[in-house]
């Protein structure tokens, strides 16, 4: 099993309450998988996703990647863990404007120590190509649309030859055609080997998964 999760909870502090996001979670990930994440707002897919990404720490219970217990990693542990295992597409793309397309790419590889600039250009150019934009790298991600950004994001998040893509609803901000251009691409990368974990509200989306997860008020409801 690449993931797997034993009784995992997670709570928020608000004030002086406690909310209970995510409540005793099992859940076993087998390499290669594209999962689905759905569930109403408010349910936990999120918190889930950042908990699984190294974005965030669990509270109780335990966490094991590839075989190593990373319940208690440290601050640092887990974005050396994120720059070197993970790779992150969000809903509002998150790239940054006053960087390039090819500098957007470049960051998680500055991030992962990679010191070669011609390895780095080599890698960068090749997951443009990928995307399909390498003739946009010099652009600026306002004057891209929103699916060219989309698939900037992509690139930037495959740059490392991450084993595990999270994806937070990123076919959201997307128009339908374009939202299907990028489940391609990730359908793709997902027969080449990568697994996917994804949060989606769109039921259109089940098609391209292997398995189906709901969340309802921090538990599992069922898999399909
Ligand atoms: N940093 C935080 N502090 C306190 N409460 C939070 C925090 N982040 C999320 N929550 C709460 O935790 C619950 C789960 O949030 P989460 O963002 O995981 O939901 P979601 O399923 O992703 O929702 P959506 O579909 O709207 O994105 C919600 O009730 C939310 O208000
Ligand atoms: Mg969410």
């Amino acid at each position: 099993m690449q993931i797997v999760l034993e009784k995992i909870q997670k709570y928020y502090k608000v004030g002086k309450n406690r909310l209970h996001i995510l409540k005793n979670l099992d859940l076993e990930i087998d390499f290669g998988e594209f999962i689905m994440i759905m569930g109403k707002s408010g349910s936990g897919k999120t918190t889930l996703l950042n908990s699984l990404g190294f974005l965030d720490k669990i509270d109780e219970g335990k966490y094991f990647f590839e075989g190593t217990d990373v319940s208690n990693l440290s601050e640092s542990k887990r974005a050396e863990f994120r720059a070197s295992y993970v790779g992150f597409i969000f809903q509002q793309f998150n790239l940054i404007d006053t960087l390039n397309v090819y500098q957007n790419v470049e960051i998680p590889l500055i991030y992962a120590g990679v010191k070669d600039k011609k390895l780095r250009k080599q890698l960068i150019e090749k997951r443009l190509d990928d995307v399909g934009l390498l003739h946009k790298a010099s652009s600026y991600p306002n004057h891209l649309s929103g699916g060219q950004q989309q698939r900037v994001a992509i690139a930037r998040a495959l740059v490392n030859n991450p084993k595990i893509i999270f994806a937070d609803e990123p076919t959201g901000a997307l128009d339908t055609d374009t939202g299907n251009e990028v489940m391609r691409l990730l359908s793709e990368l997902n027969n080449l080997g990568t697994t996917i974990i994804m949060v989606t509200h769109d039921p259109d989306m089940i098609k391209y998964a292997s398995r189906v997860i709901t969340l309802k008020d921090g538990v599992f409801e069922k898999e399909v």
